[in-house]
């Protein structure tokens, strides 16, 4: 299976979210992927569920919002009321698992993001509450890092847990994905890949995205 493709448009022109998110729609994206911050949990500030909704009808897409919030319970409903499909809370905040389980009772795909220092241990309790967990490569906050690559570790560990579980949950990379490093993510056992400078400071965000794929070289 190539990798699924989620533009992360925190990486793209903020004036004109509306025609970023119709671009990468245009250009092949396989999901959407909406990263919100409040400044506590993670040290920037980025879009709130009003954003979310005002974007909503842009594209037929899966849209698939990150919660970097230190008190995600209070929003999650806002945020599926806005429109998300899917929606990502960090294990690291307290409560994560009540948290994943109402996600589910909205209706929403619920995921589990951990950071880069986090042990994969952390998500025992919120392993069989998500859907896909959510691998952070950089630490969040913003975009155009550099991945640590040491955190891929985690990813063929986890494929492998969540596989004796009984239960093939989907891993998203974010974080620091590139064309160069792609390859080596699919390997590792990666299903989803986050591209935010990877996509949105290409020329061209078709070729971007199925060079991440891995289904064509760009030049
Ligand atoms: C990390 C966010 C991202 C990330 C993506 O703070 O969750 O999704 O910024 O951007 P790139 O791909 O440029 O690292
Ligand atoms: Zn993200």
């Amino acid at each position: 299976m190539p990798l699924k493709v989620a533009p992360s448009v925190i990486a793209g022109d903020q004036s004109n979210l509306g025609h970023e998110v119709r671009a990468i729609t245009a250009a092949g994206a396989d999901l959407v992927h909406l990263d919100v911050m409040d400044g506590h949990f993670v040290p920037n500030l980025t879009i709130g569920a009003d954003v979310v909704k005002a974007l909503r009808p842009h594209s037929p897409l899966p849209f698939d919002c990150h919660l970097m919030l230190a008190d995600p319970a209070s929003f999650v409903r806002a945020f599926a009321d806005a429109g998300a499909d899917r929606i990502s809370i960090h294990v690291e905040v307290p409560d994560a698992p009540n948290v994943l389980r109402s996600i589910r009772d909205l209706g929403r795909t619920p995921g589990i993001a951990l950071n880069p220092d986090t042990p994969i241990e952390a998500l025992a309790e919120c392993l069989p509450l998500a859907d896909f967990i959510v691998v952070m490569t950089v630490h969040p906050g913003f975009y155009g890092q550099t991945l640590i690559a040491k955190a891929l570790d985690k990813v063929s560990r986890l494929k492998h847990d969540s596989r004796a579980f009984g239960r093939d949950v989907a891993i998203q990379v974010d974080g620091g994905v590139n064309v160069a490093n792609a390859a080596r993510i699919l390997a590792a056992g990666a299903d989803e890949v986050v591209a935010g400078a990877a996509v949105f400071q290409a020329s061209d965000y078709r070729l971007a995205i199925e060079a991440l794929r891995g289904r064509t070289q760009v030049s």
